[in-house]
């Protein structure tokens, strides 16, 4: 998935920091995972992962990638091949009503609704796909390991039938071509690396007693708040019926502001994870164009470090406008090391 901040990018420099600096590590705590692009990175590389995100659709991407080891088999189901069960499903099979599904009602041209988010057959189709894993779950016929395999199925199926430009802050007032195609789920990738992954969906701080070798830590760098720009992404995965407002269907996010997108609270968070953080080692992707300045997030670095143990590693950044490279504005991907324990 295309993620605000995703680090695709940086995988290898972030692997080269390792292998060079620390290469006895074998567990890692991702504390905001995000995408979980750098949780499945860690945990192909064969260490034990926990990842973390308060976001809930996060969470359920990394429940299903990190922690599961293989494949559910849906012994319970009696259905071979659910994930082709689900996309061949229709609203005529199920007994759901249609005032149930908030997806087509809330977010796609129907009735009195004006936003143009999927084409209405897309927008039932992810409703009912959505009611029909819970009632699956509620009913137990299938285990919560299962429930969340097809639910990152659904997730990751969603954007590709999205009329928006990357993110649900707003959407196209005409229907992109990727909008004409059937919502399709695909089978989850599910990696093995033989240890007891973890993942949770708390703030950070209630992670930072977790005892690790390394603490990777990629929080939000600038005000830009993330619930408002994956709203939608959200209230599939939690399926809660919010109220909602607003050209967007907004859902109420007072509780997901995150403490890094303000001026006033960012340099508190980072001595907060830094200071109370019990793992060994801790890595921190940043840039210099980030809301707190490189100096300042150096000097708490180096003010809880062990002896003289803290580095900070800089790459320069393409940033691509239309498609054609610009490196000329200085932006500087950061990677900060430091010993905490
Ligand atoms: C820069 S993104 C992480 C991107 C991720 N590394 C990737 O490659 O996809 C920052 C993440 O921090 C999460 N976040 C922000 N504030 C948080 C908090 N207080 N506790 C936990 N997660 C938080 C956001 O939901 C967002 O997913």
């Amino acid at each position: 998935m295309r993620y605000i901040g995703g680090k695709s990018l940086l995988l290898d420099n972030i692997n080269n920091v390792i292998t060079s600096e620390i290469p006895e590590i074998s567990s890692v705590v991702d504390l905001f995972a995000g995408s979980g692009i750098v949780s499945s990175n860690f945990k192909s590389k064969g260490y034990r992962t926990i990842s973390n995100d308060y976001l809930y659709f996060s969470y359920v991407m990394s429940r299903a990638s990190i922690v599961l080891n293989k494949k559910p088999a849906f012994k319970n189901l009696g259905i071979d091949d659910p994930i082709k069960y689900l996309n061949e499903l229709t609203f005529a099979d199920t007994n759901f009503d249609i005032d149930q599904c908030f997806i087509y009602n809330n977010y796609s041209p129907v009735g009195q609704c004006e936003r143009m988010y999927f084409q209405p057959e897309n927008a039932l189709k992810i409703d009912i796909i959505r009611l029909t894993i819970k009632k699956w779950y509620t009913e137990e016929q299938i285990t919560e390991n299962e429930y969340f395999y097809l639910l990152s199925a659904l997730i990751n199926a969603v954007p590709f039938v999205s009329n928006i430009t990357g993110v649900y802050a707003a959407y196209l007032k005409f229907w992109d071509k990727r909008t004409y195609k059937t919502l399709e789920l695909t089978e989850p990738i599910i990696t093995n690396n033989g240890k007891k992954n973890e993942c949770y969906n708390l703030d950070f701080t209630e992670l930072l007693s977790k005892k690790c070798d390394l603490l990777y830590a990629d929080p939000p760098y600038n005000s830009r708040e993330y619930l408002p720009n994956y709203h939608i992404l959200e209230t599939i995965a939690r399926y809660d019926y919010p109220e909602i407002h607003g050209v967007t269907g907004m859902r109420n996010y007072d509780d997901q502001k995150s403490v890094f997108c303000k001026k006033g609270t960012v340099a508190s968070a980072f001595e907060t994870m830094i200071r109370d953080c019990k793992s060994k080692y801790i890595l921190i992707s940043y840039n210099n164009e980030a809301l707190l300045s490189t100096e300042a997030l150096s000097d708490i670095c180096k003010r809880y470090a062990i002896g003289d143990s803290f580095k900070l590693f800089e790459f320069s950044y393409r940033r691509y406008k239309n498609k054609i490279p610009n490196d000329t504005a200085g932006l500087k991907e950061q990677l900060y090391l430091l010993r905490r324990h």
